[in-house]
């Protein structure tokens, strides 16, 4: 039987960094819900249908081969044989991916595909909906956020350390946007599942984070 440990969370709360250390620690393997998002956001925009109808949106998106590999530098993403890892990983990105996520036919699409990860291997798996509705069974559910504040600094250094310009209080908006479209939306809106533990990571470092959560993993097994 595989081990999954869902991690839930609004933008920018440092799901992706926490939760590619546990995988690291635990050598499970880490699958970034949200980058499938945010590619099947590209790959819509690219066909003019991020926009919908929905009914536009289901018959493009069964276009979309969107797969996850683990190299040695990390985790790669890739829409139909194209390396988006990178592209993926802008402001506007994330806001495409966060409206298109809406559409029921892309929540159908990457939600089978991310049941299949964890179907035969042990993951750390994070997101909006992965407690709630990708892995309901999960044994740990973690449910992990910051004030918008902080979230706003940690994105915007983050991005400052990769050399790209950034406007604090433009990321401060766009994240509160984002929280708005993501909590408010009818399928599968971000909410803590009624089992999981909420880690507030405000005043927490990152391996702080990391430790609760192996901690509770531990916990969990015993
Ligand atoms: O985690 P992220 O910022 O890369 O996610 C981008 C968007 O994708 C997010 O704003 C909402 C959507 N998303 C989702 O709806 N469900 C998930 N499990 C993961 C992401």
């Amino acid at each position: 039987m595989s081990f999954q440990i869902a991690i839930d969370g609004p933008a920018g709360a440092g799901k992706s960094t926490v939760a590619k250390e546990v995988a690291r620690r635990l050598n499970y393997v880490y699958v970034d819900t949200g980058a499938m998002y945010r590619a099947m956001g590209l790959y819509l925009a690219s066909k003019g249908a991020d926009g919908g109808p929905e009914e536009a949106v289901e018959a493009v998106c069964g276009g979309a081969d969107i797969r996850l590999t683990c190299e040695d530098a990390g985790q790669k993403v890739w829409l139909n044989g194209e390396d988006v890892t990178e592209s993926i990983r802008t402001e506007k990105a994330g806001m495409l991916a966060s409206s298109t996520s809406a559409f029921s036919a892309v929540r159908k699409k990457l939600t089978q595909l991310q049941k299949e990860l964890a179907r035969t291997q042990d993951v750390v798996m994070d997101g909006r909906d992965i407690g709630t509705s990708v892995l309901p069974d999960a044994p740990l559910k973690i449910y992990l956020t910051a004030s918008v504040a902080t979230r706003a600094r940690r994105r915007f250094l983050e991005l400052e350390e990769k050399g790209q310009a950034a406007d604090l209080n433009e990321i401060e908006e766009d994240i509160r946007r984002r929280d708005e479209q993501d909590i408010t939306r009818k399928l599968s809106p971000l909410r803590q599942a009624e089992d999981a533990v909420m880690v507030d990571s405000s005043q927490m470092t990152a391996e702080e984070v990391v430790e609760r959560i192996l901690e509770l993993k531990k916990e969990r097994e015993a």
